[in-house]
């Protein structure tokens, strides 16, 4: 098979099942591999990690992607995060961040621990009404976590967070490399009413300030829109939204997949034998939420001492560097005691996430808790995969919860 074969295959339907055979038949042409004049695929981890630090590089911003793509800009779907961290390059980037990053310290994530905790009781409670009916564990546990977590740290009201699982998926079709007319037109619609809820909502913490991060955000864009605009409040605010849960969620399913395979694993996690750090970790590892982003050269470099001329996008497959042989031996093998060898899974250099101690802490949480009440949690029919690539996770995760 050829390069450009091999991701065709990954951005279709066999991709979003299971791209990780596709990984190794790119991997073959050595760790970063031209796909056509303008693209190079990344699967080494050493050559993503360096690209992901050099200041060579730089994401692509609104400004470039209107070049390639010259509707870009006519698509809500499209621009609504591209005043927001994820999609600037210094020196907007590092000014926003800093003011992103204060809210999101290591203390203040420290102390939701508690919080945390009986959130994930309250939804085991619930989760037990559903008796010993299949139940989808998407539906019922893994997304209202994080839903509920990033929504109470942003002081969204509980009566509208059921609003934004539909929201978000319909959004981040546009991270996927192909995106259809349907899929962007949903992208567009999702993406006009996250902002006119956010504009709404920044209006109201305006008018009575809570202790919440939107009012922390209004006020700071208020006393100095130089530091913070109101297209970069409101782009940053749907940002923290959707990165909030969308990966936390398929973080979750990922997981229990993978229990569910490796009995057990879940029974030491269950008896206390096996760190639920240590598997968290391994998850992140072994079937990552995030498994690709891109970067563009920002001037002309060298990666791993191959030339890369200005202008070149590089495809950097996340997912293909957390299995790489050279970094972690035996890669295909799920083995939360492996320990060690650095992640990617949460990128890394300044765009590393925000949210990492936070998604773990979820994670750390909610899996041993949710195995200790539920022993005889089973698969109760085929987990469906989302058809998507870049955000790997399912769309279904039928489980019984009396294992009848
Ligand atoms: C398992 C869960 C998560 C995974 C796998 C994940 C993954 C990532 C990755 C790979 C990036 C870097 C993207 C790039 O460099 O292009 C990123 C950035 C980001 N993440 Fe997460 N994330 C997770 C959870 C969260 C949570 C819970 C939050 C919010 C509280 C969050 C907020 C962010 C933000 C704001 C950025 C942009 C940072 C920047 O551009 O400076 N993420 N995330």
């Amino acid at each position: 098979m050829d390069v450009a074969t091999i991701v065709n295959e990954l951005m279709g339907p066999e991709g979003c099942r299971d791209p990780y055979p596709l990984y190794e038949r790119l991997r073959a042409f050595g760790p970063t591999v031209r796909s056509d004049e303008y693209i190079v695929m990344v699967t080494g981890h050493q050559e993503i990690d360096e690209i992901l630090r050099s200041p060579a590089f730089g994401v692509i911003e609104p400004e470039v992607r209107v070049q390639f793509e010259p509707d870009y800009l006519d698509h809500p779907g499209q621009t609504l995060l591209g005043d927001s961290i994820l999609e600037r390059n210094a020196p907007a980037h590092g000014r926003m961040r800093s003011l992103i990053s204060s809210l999101f310290t290591p203390r203040r994530v420290a102390a939701l621990a508690p919080a945390v905790t009986a959130a994930v009781e309250q939804l085991l409670d619930e989760l037990a009404e559903h008796g010993d009916g299949p139940v989808d564990f998407l539906d019922a546990f893994a997304f209202r976590l994080p839903i509920g977590v990033i929504c109470e740290l942003l002081g969204v009201p509980e009566q509208d967070r059921h609003l934004f699982r539909p929201l978000a998926s319909d959004l981040t079709a546009t991270l996927e490399f192909l995106v259809g007319d349907e899929e962007l037109a949903a992208a567009d619609r999702a993406a006009d009413e996250l902002s006119r809820y956010f504009t709404e909502l920044a209006a109201l913490r305006r008018a009575d300030p809570k202790d919440d991060l939107v009012s922390a955000l209004v006020a700071t864009a208020d006393a100095d829109p130089q530091r913070l605009s109101d297209t970069e409040l409101l782009a940053n605010l749907a940002l923290l939204l959707v990165a909030g849960f969308e990966t936390t969620g398929n973080l979750l399913g990922n997981a229990l997949a993978l229990l569910f395979e490796h009995p057990g694993t879940a029974a030491q996690l269950r008896d206390g034998t096996l760190d639920p750090a240590a598997l968290v970790e391994e998850v992140l590892r072994f079937d990552s939420p995030v498994q690709l982003t891109s970067r563009i050269a920002l001037t002309g470099t060298t990666v791993g001492g191959e030339p890369v001329p200005r202008d070149t996008g590089m495809m950097l497959l996340i997912g293909a560097a957390n299995r790489d042989p050279r970094r972690f031996p035996d890669p295909d093998r799920f083995d939360p005691t492996r320990g060690g060898g650095r992640l990617l899974s949460f990128g890394g250099g300044p765009h590393y996430c925000l949210g990492a101690q936070l998604a773990r802490l979820e994670a750390v949480t909610a899996l041993p808790a949710l195995l200790r009440r539920f022993p005889a949690l089973a698969p109760a029919g085929p987990a469906v995969r989302r058809e998507r690539l870049v955000l790997r996770g399912f769309r279904t995760l039928p489980v019984t919860l009396t294992g009848r």
